[in-house]
């Protein structure tokens, strides 16, 4: 694996635009399947995710094009039904492959997801779903088969709002044989994006942003071009990024809607912002104080996804903030990291006490998952001399120029090969 080298005590400066999101592009690439002809994904972020699914995408047979971030996909022919074991196991949103594959072919083989391992991110809502809607599902060694005559229409509540397990039951029910309507969904902006995709490539789905969304089922889809929105989780990096730093960073073509919890947390620490247009301008040169309480919780309240880079500036901050994380059992584990560079972490439970003001000095640290990797790169450029982050891989899956971008504000990055 490679690392890169965060030079520290840097700030940052300037403008840069916001990347496309991962998290819509991933279940929007897999609702491509369900259309036999072309889908046009513009902004597309240029990630390892995303380079994964499209090998699974063409593994079943699509083809697939870029044109810088455009991405063309053509799935009017689909032949495999099975995804490999070691990409699936790359990456959470392979899952997501078994709503749309049951929808257009009425089978799939395929592997326990991987991804962030942030949590036992276990896959029972989904698989309890599609039951209901009446797919057999049997275990083959370490992979899954569902499949179906047909999906039938149910109404079916999920035990608690999960954004994947929603995502699934609407790609599984655009080609459901009655409507479908799923309670208790997730609300996050990833579901809304989702369902104007296919809305745009001719379903018919009402609901999304809410808890109840109905799909009617039975939709002809026709050939379609979408733009991935901006990731509201790079920006909130990049904020953070600013703030660690006591920066002035801008973000040209920030999510506003997406990043109220975010800056409302920012505004505790002393962040400034303003917008114009479309272009966030925070001004971190106030950032002093701890942000007291924050809570992770499902959208609309802090985004878990934060959390880790949230957690590296609290250690800049005085006195104690209190971070409480209630999605995931496991994501704590940059702290044990952000201790050798000098942070004063207590974790109880899943309540993380920070104290600081800390002078955090560089040092070699190991990214574990994609969030807690970027929030290192976060903390190294508030460090005292150059932190150095292994396992720099992970934060590639989620960050597509990340390292670029934090040098044009004036950070001192370098990658090194793993080779080199
Ligand atoms: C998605 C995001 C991830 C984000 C998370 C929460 C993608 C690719 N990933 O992950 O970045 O951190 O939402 O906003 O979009 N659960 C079950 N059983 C299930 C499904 C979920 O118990 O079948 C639990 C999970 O373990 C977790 C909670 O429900 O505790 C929420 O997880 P979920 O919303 O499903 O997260 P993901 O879709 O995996």
């Amino acid at each position: 694996m490679g690392k890169i080298l965060v030079g520290g005590e840097v700030c940052l400066k300037g403008e840069i635009p916001v990347q496309g999101s991962k998290n819509a592009a991933l279940p929007i690439m897999a609702g491509a399947i369900l259309h036999r002809g072309y889908t046009v994904l513009h902004n597309c972020p240029r990630i390892s995710d995303v380079y994964n699914m499209e090998q699974m995408l063409k593994d079943f047979g699509a083809g697939t094009r870029w044109e810088g971030h455009t991405l063309i996909l053509d799935c009017s022919q689909i032949c495999g039904t099975a995804v490999e074991e070691g990409l699936c196991g790359r990456m959470r949103s392979s899952v997501m492959l078994m709503g749309s594959m049951l929808g257009r072919c009425g089978r799939v083989q395929i592997g326990y997801p991987g991804g962030c391992v942030i949590g036992k991110r276990p896959i029972d809502y989904h698989l309890k779903l599609f039951a209901d809607m009446g797919a057999a599902i049997e275990r083959k060694g370490r992979q899954l088969v569902l499949s179906c005559k047909e999906l039938k229409g149910v109404r079916h509540r999920f035990p608690r709002p999960s954004v994947g397990a929603t995502e699934n039951g609407i790609l599984a029910a655009v080609y459901a044989r009655e409507p479908v309507i799923l309670e208790n969904c997730a609300r996050e902006p990833e579901i809304r994006h989702l369902c104007a995709f296919l809305r745009c490539m001719g379903a018919d789905i009402e609901g999304d942003g809410t808890g109840s969304i109905c799909i009617a089922g039975n939709s002809r889809l026709h050939d379609g071009e979408y733009t991935i929105p901006a990731d509201r989780i790079a920006a909130g990096t990049l904020v953070l990024s600013g703030a660690v730093t006591r920066g002035q960073v801008s973000l040209v073509g920030a999510p506003r809607e997406e990043l109220d919890e975010l800056l409302k947390v920012y505004e505790k620490m002393g962040g400034q912002f303003s917008w114009n247009g479309g272009t966030l301008l925070t001004d971190s040169r106030r950032v002093r104080n701890n942000v007291g309480e924050v809570t992770t919780a499902v959208h609309p309240g802090f985004p878990t996804d934060l959390q880790s880079p949230l957690m590296a500036v609290c250690c800049t901050l005085e006195g104690v903030s209190r971070i409480r994380e209630t999605i995931f059992e496991d994501r704590f584990r940059v702290a044990g990291q952000l201790s050798r560079m000098g942070a004063r972490i207590r974790i109880m439970d899943n309540e993380a006490m920070v104290e600081g003001p800390v002078r955090l000095t560089g040092c070699a640290v190991r990214a574990q998952d994609l969030r807690g990797g970027a929030a290192l790169v976060v903390a190294g450029l508030a460090a005292r001399g150059q932190t150095v982050v292994e396992c720099q891989e992970y934060i590639e899956r989620g960050y597509e120029s990340f390292y670029e971008e934090i040098n044009l504000l004036g950070g001192r990055i370098v990658k090194i090969d793993s080779k080199t």
